[in-house]
């Protein structure tokens, strides 16, 4: 008898907790209370707000994009993937009131990166892959990363169809964009602030030829 085991089409998720973010975290939290109509959260699409306007005047969002580059060359490097020559970027934040959420959505782009300013404070690690948590439990303002497999939850009675983000202040994340996510009501008192970056990778020319349609 042979038997062969496989794991096909695993989804990489890369977190980097970095580390002394405090002084950041304050500027972009205050930024953010100074400024309000900066926010457009609801907008994941490519005519949301980019807030790199501000980056050449805001220091925090200069090094917000700093470190939002360096998380997508890890997630490219772990994933074996040298060719993008240069890479588009949305960023913009999401900034929730007690009592708020963010329903399942993804984006249309390459990756999603998401770094957090504010959050509640957790007593666990921010993610627990032998765990995904219930999926039910509304705990307050976590991130849910929904497996991308149609119906993959019909598959097994296992808990391995989602996973929960316990987030806390200067932890990213960088995912593929087609993963479906959500957020649970957030509810302190307080503004929880996150930020999300849009990568587009841009690829050298290749040897297809290119018609017009019109
Ligand atoms: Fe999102």
């Amino acid at each position: 008898m042979e038997v062969a085991d496989y794991t096909f089409f695993p989804t990489r998720v890369v977190t980097i907790q970095f580390p002394e973010t405090g002084p950041l975290n304050a500027d972009l939290c205050d930024l953010l209370e100074r400024r309000p109509e900066l926010d457009d959260r609801s907008n994941v699409h490519p005519d949301a707000q980019n807030l790199l306007h501000l980056a050449e005047t805001v220091p925090a969002i200069k090094q917000l994009r700093s470190m939002f580059i360096a998380g997508a060359k890890q997630w490219l490097a772990a994933e074996g993937i040298a060719g993008p020559e240069e890479v588009d970027l949305l960023l913009f934040s999401n900034r929730m009131r007690r009592g708020e959420s963010t329903i399942v959505h993804n984006h249309s782009t390459d990756l999603i990166g998401i770094y957090y300013a504010r959050t509640a404070d957790y007593d666990r690690p921010p993610i627990s892959a032998a765990d995904g948590g219930d999926y039910f439990e509304a705990e307050d303002g976590v991130l849910v990363l929904h497996d991308p497999r149609f119906n993959a939850n019909l598959t097994s009675v296992s808990n391995r169809d989602h996973i929960k983000v316990y987030p806390r202040p200067g932890l990213m994340l960088i995912f593929p964009a087609f993963v479906w996510h959500s957020v649970t009501p957030h509810r302190g008192d307080f503004h929880r602030l996150s930020f999300a970056m849009n990568f587009t990778l841009r690829w050298p020319p290749g040897p297809a030829e290119r018609h017009s349609l019109k």
